[in-house]
Formats: C-alpha cells, structure tokens, sequence
C-alpha cells in the first residue's frame, strides 16, 4: 500500500524572499487559491510577524481557503508565536511553523545563544503555539551545518513538547543528495518519539541539488517536502513543487507514494507565480519550461511521432498543457475565448476583466495570425490587467536602428493621464527607448535585470519582457509583452515604474531584516 506525501508550498513565504518578488494583499490571495485547487496539503502564506501587511495577507488567506491547511512562519520568541496564532486563527486547518537556528555558526554569531538557550526557546515557542492550533511545525534552521547529536537533542524536546512535524532544512543549499538522505534516516533512527511526528525536508538550491536532496530524504523516510512554484525563493531559490510532485509521480515504482495534487494544475499555477511575481520561468526549466515537452531533433521527433513513449516519461497533459496548442484566431468570438480561458485555470475575478481582456485578445488577433495558450496567459499578467489604472501608461513607440548608426526611439506615454512624447538615444533601440522614458520621468531607479522570452515558437512569437528596478530600498518587477520586442520593453519598464510609485502595500519579509 502506497502511502501519502504532503506537499508544503511556501511560495508566499520563502518564494517571496527572492529580489522584487514582493507580493500584494490581493496578489498573495489569487496565488494562494490556486494553491489550494492545485491540491497543496499546507500553505506557508507569510511570515506573520514580518510586517502589518503580511500579517493581514495571511489572515484574510486563512479566511478564504478551506481546503488546504494555512500555515504562518514565526521565529521562537512570544511575539512572532502569538502573531502568527492570530493571524491563521480563522483557518479551518491552522499551523504554526517555528523556528530557530541550530548550527554552531548561526548560533554563536546570528543568535548568540548556547545549545540550552536554543533548546529552551524551541520548546517555549512550540509549547506557546499549541495555545493556537494543535498543529505545530518545528524547523530546525542550518540543520544542514548543525551537530548530528545537538538536532537530536533538540528534536527530542520538541517532539515532547507537542510539535507535530519535525523540519529539516538546508537552509544554505549545502548538502549533496547521498548525505542529506541518510541524515534523514538517521535522524528518525536516533530521535526518540520519531514515529510520532511527520519528518520534513526543506531544501534550498544554492548548488543546483535542492529537488534531488529532497527526494534522497523522501527516501531516507522524510514524508512532508517544502517546496515552491517554479522554485521561486532565496538567492538560487528553494525546491521546485513541480519536479518533485512530477517526479514522485512518474516514478511511482521507486517512491509507491502519493501527493493529494491535481497536477493538471501544475502548468496554470506557474504561470500565474512567473507573471504576479515577475519572474520567467528560463525555457529549459524541467517540468514548465516552453521546451520541457518540445523535441526538436529530426531523431527524437520521428521516435514522439511513432511511439510517445520512445522520449517522453511524462504526458503534456498531465501538468495541463494541451497538445493543439494553436487555439484561436482573429474570427474567435468572446465565447470561444472563455471556454479557453476557463480551460486553461486563469482565474477571471469579473465579466469587465474579461471583457478588457478579450478586446486585449482582439488588438492581438489583428496583428498576430495564430493565438497559443500562452499567448492568452500573457493577455492577462500584470502589466496587462493594469494598464488602464496605472500611473504610467504606455501608448505608443517609434523607433529607428541602422548598422553605424546610434539607435534612437521616440516614446509616447500617459504620466497620471498627461501624454508625455519623449526622446532618447541608447546603444541599442531597448537602451534608446528606456533614455527616452527617463528623460522625462527622472525615476532615479537602478536597472538590475532586464530579460526577454519568447512566449511561443517562432519569430511571429511575443517577447515577454522583464525589467527589474531597485529605488530607495526596494526591489520591483516590471513584465511586458507584445510581439514587438522594443515596446515590450517600454511596457515592461513603465510597469517596473508604476510599481515603485504605487502606494499599495507591497509585503516583502526580506526588507524587514527579519528571516
Ligand atoms: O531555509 C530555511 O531554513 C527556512 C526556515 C525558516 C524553514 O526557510
Ligand atoms: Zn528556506
């Protein structure tokens, strides 16, 4: 008999960590109910403690979501504990999830705390969070780089004060897969009252390894991994939720576990993180990346065309992405484009988004022979759904490039409903077009990242651009399609703009200084 596997996403907690993926209110609610109709077991929505609105943004997730379990994180101390028990206390699952470090390095330099000091604060937090829920995590912080015999000690303790999941993370992306599973199966060897807790992995990816450690403790008897959407987190972020769900999946015959996850979700859940938070997910990246499921050599296609299985270990199907990919046309009527909107998962909170969306469509449609799915999903990203309430809006663009000669463009835009023509010269038209826009809006803004994606195949394709901004202490990403790539530039810089100037409550724990 096969037995279950939870899948703990902390998209809207660790995945938030990563520069500029800052999160509003409503934008943590919209991933975090798609979430829950991915079929995730627990929802990590935030980090109570870390700030008023993430405080907010967890209580109304835990207000919202009923069929996965709504988790806070807090450090071990009074405060975040009791924070975060308010904060999921209207869940109808709630968890707290504690934590303290308990390496030699984190704790003589970051805690300053002997091992007695730490194991009396772990106890004390998991002791006052069983006041809140009876389901109470405990993490370990750096047990990657903690003593074997201090993590059993410390485990000990709180597995006798009431938690009911034992964490093990990586925090610094330094394990390789053989040991990180045997500290795992030796962990539950030596830990007494393991057999009564759910053993965890949370693995980052600093070396490239974070899936591949997370499945060598599943196999060393770890049956809760943590994970995030398109693994989105810290620095080279946290393990990917769709490989390891994928994986677990297609190779059934090694692990004989199941997920609760409706994995033809999978592909509508990336899409929907990649564009709220900004960040493409790279072509190659297994499982939802545009070339997971493309074969491009003349061998390999004649095998997939014969028989599927000669190179292919998953279904396009099972993760949600359709195999007739072109959908629709100019002559697609508004029914035709619901019916594939609601096919494709976007949720659509009213008949005016749809209606701005389809007349988005129709513009499209006009210049764009053939619509893809992914074509679709980029009508309704960030960039797209605010265009008519933002700050800077995008109105037009002309732009000149000859070989020998320096680029020059000629932007038109809307700054708080005045049209604004401005001119700029760069080493290249993108360079040009973003002069232009700074010289007549002064943002002052440093440029960290500017990426450009083809959304689909073929030069007719759109380019996904993404520009990300840093101002005054803050990070923020901008997105902008359109089969232009120079104006999906100039789109993707004014939404990177209008972010910065937006008074909405961006939540970002990082800021805080806190984890
Ligand atoms: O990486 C880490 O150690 C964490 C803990 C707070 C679980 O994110
Ligand atoms: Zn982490």
């Amino acid at each position: 008999m096969s037995e279950q596997l939870i899948i703990f996403d902390t998209t809207l907690r660790d995945g938030e960590q990563s520069p500029g993926a800052s999160m509003t209110k409503e934008e943590k609610i919209r991933i975090a109910k798609q979430l829950e109709k991915l079929g995730v077991d627990v929802i990590e929505a935030g980090f109570a403690a870390a700030s008023p609105g993430d405080f907010a943004a967890i209580k109304a997730i835990a207000e919202t979501v009923k069929n996965s379990t709504v988790c806070s994180l807090a450090r071990a101390n009074e405060n975040d504990v009791r924070k975060a028990g308010e904060a999921i206390s209207p869940a109808a699952r709630g968890r707290v999830h504690t934590f303290i470090a308990t390496s030699p390095i984190h704790m003589k330099n970051k805690l300053r705390m002997n091992e007695d000091q730490v194991v009396e604060a772990a106890v004390k937090a998991v002791k006052l969070a069983l006041e809140y829920t009876a389901d109470v995590e405990f993490s370990a912080e750096d047990a990657v780089r903690s003593e074997m015999d201090f993590l059993v000690r410390v485990f000990e303790a709180v597995i006798a004060a009431g938690a009911k999941t034992i964490n093990v993370p990586d925090t610094v992306g330094y394990s390789i897969p053989a040991l990180w599973g045997e500290r795992m199966r030796q962990l539950i060897e030596r830990v007494s009252g393991s057999n009564k807790v759910i053993w965890s992995t949370h693995c980052h990816n600093d070396l490239g390894m974070a899936v591949a450690n997370s499945l060598a403790a599943v196999m060393g008897g770890a049956r809760q991994v943590e994970c995030t959407i398109n693994g989105l987190g810290e620095r080279a972020g946290n393990a990917s939720l769709e490989e390891i769900v994928m994986a677990v999946k297609t190779r059934r015959d090694v692990f004989n576990l199941d997920t609760r996850i409706d994995t033809t979700q999978i592909m509508a859940t990336s899409k929907l993180v990649s564009t709220i938070t900004g960040y493409p997910v790279q072509p190659n990246k297994a499982v939802v990346g545009a070339n997971a499921f493309s074969h491009e050599s003349g061998i390999h296609q004649d095998g997939v065309l014969k028989h599927r299985e000669t190179y292919e270990i998953m279904r396009a199907e099972d993760i949600g992405l359709s195999t007739n990919k072109i959908v629709l046309g100019k002559l697609s009527g508004r029914n035709a484009f619901r019916q594939r909107v609601q096919e494709l998962g976007i949720p659509v909170e009213s008949e005016t988004e749809l209606n701005a969306a389809f007349a988005r469509f129709k513009d499209l449609a006009d210049r764009k022979s053939e619509i893809f799915d992914e074509d679709i999903q980029a009508l309704f990203s960030d960039e797209a759904m605010t265009h008519e309430k933002e700050f800077y809006q995008f109105i037009s663009l002309s732009q000149a490039s000859e070989t020998g000669e320096r680029p020059h463009s000629r932007v038109v835009f809307a700054e708080d409903g005045k049209e604004i023509v401005s001119e700029g010269q760069g080493n290249g038209p993108v360079d040009a077009t973003v002069h232009a826009i700074e010289a007549q809006v002064n943002s002052g803004a440093e440029l960290l990242l500017f990426s450009v994606n083809a959304i689909t195949t073929g030069t007719e394709s759109q380019g996904e651009v993404t520009m990300r901004l840093s101002k005054g202490g803050r990070i923020v990403n901008g997105t902008g399609a359109d089969p232009d790539i120079v104006v999906a530039s100039a789109k993707a810089y004014l939404s990177a703009l209008n972010k910065l100037h937006s008074k909405v409550e961006k939540i970002n724990p990082q800021a805080s200084g806190t984890v």
